[in-house]
């Protein structure tokens, strides 16, 4: 099975490591165990010296689940799939569901698996374009074009990486209408999903509003825990069934570790994705002001997501920009040609404001050294 090379994960893994200041990570400044412990009532080095190292609950415990279903409106443990991430968790969906010949939509620019990974199965893929003066939304005439009796999936990441825009509202009623009326599943990878402006107001997940719809998330983003490497998918009974007997030949099961930990960050879910909401808010509001002195750049700053994509208005792409700022500098993008679009970077709002605000003075003063 030949397979495109993905593109942004070869830049993060060559550049990543040998940066000062990362203004481009998409997962939430991360947590340590110690971390987790200091929220908790219960001794984790206790508990995990004394697990026994076996498989563990091959689908996941019930601790584990109940503390995910948390997270949606509907749904009981038949729901959900447990997964070695969230793109082992799109892999699984779609190596499940989809065959050489489907059709299926997605949207670009966006995560590059949700459009290179079937069109390495064999499907026929169909692109919408997304524009920044659009605020990087579709328009459900957009969808309308390209859906069609022969569309197995639409494809969708949000909030969207690397652009951070959500699809809600009418325009999200709209896309599953139109998913009902062609029969075909909705996968949408939410794993940018539960940061929101506040508590209350967390993004409505696919899953909870048709029963086609399929979703995906993990730890490795809003929760800082990339590390546990777990994820999940969210789907009726009949996909998650299906689903897990190719599991079955993908990774048996997470571990009793990643299974015991995870539970315990989601039973925490509400002080960590307070820390986080607060990060990002500062960090949008520090880009927000540093717009508005380097006109040279433009943003469209999203709602929700961790990350947004920064326009440049510079004789220079954004590949020789990356590497050049990076080495002359220490400050660490991926340029917008890994998600297909030059001119741009993707900007992570999810370090320390104080780094960030380092990083986007260095950035400022190296721009217009070279300019
Ligand atoms: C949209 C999207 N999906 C999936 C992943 C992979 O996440 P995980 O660490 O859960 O495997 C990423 C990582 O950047 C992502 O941006």
């Amino acid at each position: 099975m030949k397979i495109k090379e993905f593109e942004v994960e070869t830049w993060m893994t060559i550049y990543e490591n040998d940066c000062e200041i990362n203004l481009t990570e998409t997962s939430m400044k991360s947590l340590s165990l110690k971390d987790l412990q200091k929220l908790v009532d219960e001794d984790i080095m206790d508990h995990v010296m004394e697990l026994k190292q076996d498989y563990g609950h091959i689908v996941g415990s019930p601790r584990l689940k109940q503390a995910i279903l948390s997270l949606y409106k509907t749904g009981d443990d038949s729901n959900i799939a447990i997964t070695h991430g969230a793109i082992n968790a799109n892999e699984l969906v779609m190596m499940t569901l989809l065959e050489p010949g489907d059709h299926i939509v997605s949207l670009f620019p966006s995560y590059q698996q949700m459009y290179d990974f079937p069109h390495s199965l064999g499907c026929d893929v169909s692109l919408i374009e997304l524009d920044e003066g659009k605020g990087w939304l579709p328009s459900i005439d957009d969808f309308k074009r390209v859906v069609n009796e022969k569309t197995k999936m639409i494809c969708l990441n949000s909030p969207n990486n690397p652009t951070g825009t959500t699809i809600k509202g009418q325009l999200m009623n709209d896309i599953i209408d139109l998913a009902k009326q062609y029969n075909c599943y909705i996968l949408c990878d939410e794993i940018y999903r539960g940061l929101g402006t506040n508590t209350k107001d967390i993004l409505p997940s696919f899953s909870d509003q048709y029963e086609k719809a399929i979703v995906t998330q993990s730890l490795s983003k809003v929760f800082s825990f990339a590390g546990l490497r777990l994820g999940w998918i969210k789907a009726e009974q009949s996909v998650i069934d299906l689903v897990n007997l190719r599991r079955d030949y993908h990774i048996i099961s997470s571990g009793p570790m990643n299974d015991y930990l995870g539970a315990l960050v989601l039973e925490n879910k509400d002080v960590i994705l307070d820390r986080n909401r607060k990060i990002c808010a500062k960090n949008k509001e520090l880009l927000k002001q540093w717009l508005k002195k380097n006109p040279l750049f433009s943003c469209v700053i999203p709602d929700e997501g961790t990350v947004c994509f920064l326009h440049y208005d510079l004789p220079l792409k954004s590949q020789e920009f990356c590497e050049r700022l990076q080495k002359e500098t220490g400050v660490f993008f991926v340029p917008g040609k890994t998600f297909g679009k030059e001119y741009y970077l993707r900007f992570g709002l999810t370090h320390e404001a104080r780094e960030v605000e380092e990083g986007l003075r260095r950035l400022e003063n190296w721009y217009k050294r070279i300019r």
